[in-house]
C-alpha cells in the first residue's frame, strides 16, 4: 500500500479515490497558476466559474440528465433536504412516504411539519430488514410526491425496483448509492444525496430536479434559501457555495469518467 492508508468501510465518509486526492494534493498551493488554492478563491471568479460548470457538466453526462432537470449544488447535506423537500414540492400538502429504515424515517418526521404525511408501506415491522411490496400502493389522487431512500443506509437494505408511483412524482434519497449504479433520470421527480458516502466531502447535497416542479408560489414565510428556485436562479451561488466540497466531486466525477 503506497500511503499506508486505512481500508475504510464505515457508513459515514467514504474512501475517496487514490488518484483524486493526489491531484488535490498537487494543486492545493497554486490551482492552475491561479495562485490560489481553492479554498481561498472567490466563487464569482472565472476559475471557479469554471470548476462549478465543468462539475455540473460531468455529471450530466455521468447520469445523462435529461435538459429540463437542473442540478443544484446546495449546503446542509442531505439532512436539509428532509425539509426542503416538503417546503418546496407540497403543493396540495400531501405525499406519501415509504418508510423503510431511520433515513426514510427522519425524512418522514420532518415533512410532518409541513403537511399530511401518508406512510403507504412500511417495513418496521421486520425492524426494517426488507423493502415492501409497493406495486399497487394507495396513492390518493392529489398526493404531490412519492418519496423513498433508495439504499437506507443504516438498516441496510436497497431497492430492485421503483415503486408504482401510479403517475406521481417520485422523490429518491440516493445518498448511499449514488453514481454507483446506472439510473434512468426520468423516472423521478427529484434525485438527491449528500455527497459525503459516494463522491466527495460532507456538507454538500446534489439535487436534481425537473425544472416544472421548481415553484415560485411558496409560503411566503419559507427562509429565501429553502427555496429551489433561489439556488436554481442563482446557478447554485445565491450564496457563497460550498467551493471545496464541489471541487472535489468535479474530480471524482472526472475520474468516473
Ligand atoms: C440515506 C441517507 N440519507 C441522509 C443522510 C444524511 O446525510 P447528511 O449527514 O449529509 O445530512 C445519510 C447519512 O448521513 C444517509 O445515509
Amino acid at each position: 500500500m503506497k500511503y499506508g492508508r486505512t481500508y475504510n468501510f464505515s457508513a459515514g465518509p467514504a474512501t475517496m479515490p487514490e488518484p483524486v486526492l493526489e491531484e488535490i494534493r498537487d494543486e492545493m498551493m497554486n490551482y492552475r497558476g491561479s495562485g490560489m488554492c481553492v479554498m481561498e478563491m472567490s466563487h464569482r471568479s472565472k476559475v471557479f466559474q469554471q470548476i462549478i460548470d465543468e462539475a455540473e457538466a460531468d455529471l450530466r453526462e455521468l447520469m445523462n440528465i435529461p435538459d429540463n432537470y437542473k442540478v443544484l449544488f446546495i449546503q446542509g447535506g442531505a439532512t436539509l433536504q428532509f425539509a426542503m423537500i416538503p417546503m418546496n414540492l407540497m403543493k396540495n400538502g400531501k405525499a406519501v412516504y415509504i418508510e423503510t429504515g431511520a433515513w426514510s424515517k427522519k425524512a418522514i418526521a420532518e415533512a410532518k411539519k409541513y403537511g399530511e404525511v401518508i406512510v403507504a408501506a412500511s417495513s418496521k415491522d421486520k425492524n426494517y430488514s426488507y423493502i415492501p411490496d409497493c406495486s399497487d400502493l394507495d396513492i390518493p389522487e392529489d398526493t404531490d410526491y412519492v418519496y423513498i431512500c433508495e439504499n437506507e443506509t443504516i438498516h441496510g437494505v436497497t431497492w430492485p425496483k421503483l415503486p408504482n408511483t401510479k403517475g406521481h412524482i417520485l422523490v429518491s434519497d440516493q445518498s448511499s448509492m449514488f453514481l454507483s449504479k446506472p439510473c434512468n433520470v426520468a423516472d423521478y421527480g427529484m434525485i438527491y444525496g449528500g455527497v459525503q458516502k459516494n463522491i466527495g466531502p460532507a456538507g454538500l447535497a446534489i439535487v436534481i430536479i425537473r425544472e416544472d416542479l421548481i415553484r415560485e408560489d411558496l409560503d411566503p414565510k419559507t427562509p429565501i434559501y429553502m427555496s429551489y428556485k433561489t439556488h436554481a436562479d442563482a446557478g447554485s451561488m445565491y450564496n457563497t457555495p460550498n467551493c471545496w466540497a464541489i471541487y472535489v466531486c468535479g474530480k471524482v466525477f472526472k475520474y468516473l469518467k
